[in-house]
């Protein structure tokens, strides 16, 4: 019978695949010009379709569902005790960790963005009178609102014209909003409908100096900017590894600024004001984290993705993206009722965002679909587009064929 020791061992082999999943990896890709039909190659990707959706959540890398699934059957076992599987766990707050230039210990495991950012919008005392700040294109304002409603906390709303305008005008926009009365603020690192990545650097010094609180929307920005907590200046950051990242769904984290976990209450959580060895405390990040029975198998394969981060830095991948997207700018130029609702260049990331005149976005998409062909509408704040997310694993034909197919697919529907 196998012993528990070599059993965890295999197991922990298993979990632990990321050491080795660089392999195959063009040494190139962190600087040199990238072997991109390799990138692909290390994605299962279903050939009969067009995935243009990556902003919503990407395939995962073939290695990540791999481990997930490894980690998912070593999970169920219960010989493996559960405490050592939580010791993965431990490894993926480091690398994530990592990833941002935070300590460890600032760093919550999280099932995505939506949940690390409701637990700071649940999580800080407000009170009646108070304000928080947002852009009318940020994500899920509706949940937000309501429970601000319930404590008389005003949520101030306020548009980002678009296209947007230069990086001194939106913090311009940014800073007149901001009053006394305001108590934090949340900022999208890029804006999930228009790829427009907000100066948010600079816009939180402005809060700071002010005594207002940041909290960064990293979903669309993490994996693509690479920023990292320490240059953004935020209070709070919270991001989904499911998304441009390449891991595998269900994973997400928030980092907070150290000196500010004694403030958040956690949403589901709790902690234990005791001395007792063992015991997760109110300054405690893992406080966030104790929410019952977790899926931890998904959290412990979560480390298999780092060395492909690593391997394909944001900045790569985002001129790969850039590159991706200015080609479809460059196809439908001549198509008069297609407009683009950002600009070229570092200002955005790699999302085309496509605004077609008269016509009806859903059914344009359906239309698509039809074709095999996979985009999503938007319809959030003042922006109505049809948002074109490509992957690193996207292909130039793939983008050409959109650009054949959707001027045809316009003629049907008229
Ligand atoms: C800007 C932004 N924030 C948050 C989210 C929510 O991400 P998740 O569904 O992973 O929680 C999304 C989802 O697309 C997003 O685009």
């Amino acid at each position: 019978m196998t012993s528990r020791r070599e059993f965890l061992a295999r197991g922990t082999l298993s979990l632990a695949a990321g050491a080795t999943l660089s392999v195959g990896l063009d040494p190139a890709l962190a600087s040199g010009p990238a072997d991109w039909q390799a990138v692909r190659g290390l994605f299962d990707v279903p050939g009969d379709y067009t995935l243009l959706q990556n902003a919503t959540a990407t395939i995962p890398f073939a290695a990540a569902l791999e481990a997930s699934a490894q980690a998912f059957r070593l999970s169920h076992d219960p010989r493996l005790p559960y405490g050592d599987l939580l010791a993965q766990v431990e490894a993926v707050r480091s690398s994530v960790a990592r990833s941002i230039g935070a300590n460890p210990e600032s760093v919550a495991i999280m099932r995505n963005t939506t949940e690390a950012m409701r637990t700071v919008q649940f999580g800080l005392d407000l009170a009646p009178g108070d304000e928080v700040l947002a852009i009318s294109v940020d994500y899920d304002l509706l949940v937000w609102r309501q429970s601000l409603e319930r404590q008389g906390v005003r949520l101030r709303v306020f548009d980002l014209p678009v296209p947007a305008p230069g990086t001194e005008e939106i913090i311009a926009l940014y800073e007149a909003q901001m009053t006394s009365a305001t108590r934090y603020m949340l900022i999208s690192e890029v804006v999930s409908s228009s790829g427009q990545a907000l100066p948010v650097a600079a816009i939180c010094a402005a809060a700071r100096s002010r005594g207002i609180l940041t909290l960064v929307d990293g979903a669309q920005g993490y994996a693509l900017s690479g920023a990292g907590v320490a240059a953004m200046g935020c209070d709070f950051y919270a991001a989904s590894l499911h998304k441009w990242l390449g891991g595998a769904r269900g994973m997400g984290f928030l980092y907070i600024r150290p000196e500010l976990i004694e403030r958040v209450w956690p949403l589901l959580g709790n902690y234990r004001d005791t001395a007792d060895e063992g015991a997760i405390g109110r300054a405690n990040i893992r406080k966030f984290e104790q929410i019952g029975t977790i899926p931890i198998a998904l959290w412990a394969a979560q480390q298999a993705v780092f060395p492909f981060l690593e391997a394909i830095p944001p900045a790569r991948r985002r001129a790969r993206l850039q590159q991706l997207r200015d080609r479809l700018m460059d196809g439908l130029v001549d198509v008069p009722a297609v407009r683009f609702l950002h600009g070229r260049g570092e200002a955005t990331m790699g999302i085309g965002s496509v605004a077609i005149a008269g016509a009806d976005h859903r059914k344009v998409v359906n239309a698509l679909r039809e074709q095999r062909i996979i985009v999503k509408a938007l319809n959030e704040g003042n922006v109505s587009c049809i948002r074109v997310s490509p992957s690193i694993y996207t292909r130039e034909s793939e983008v050409d064929r959109l650009i054949e197919t959707l001027p045809r697919v316009l003629r049907a529907l008229q």
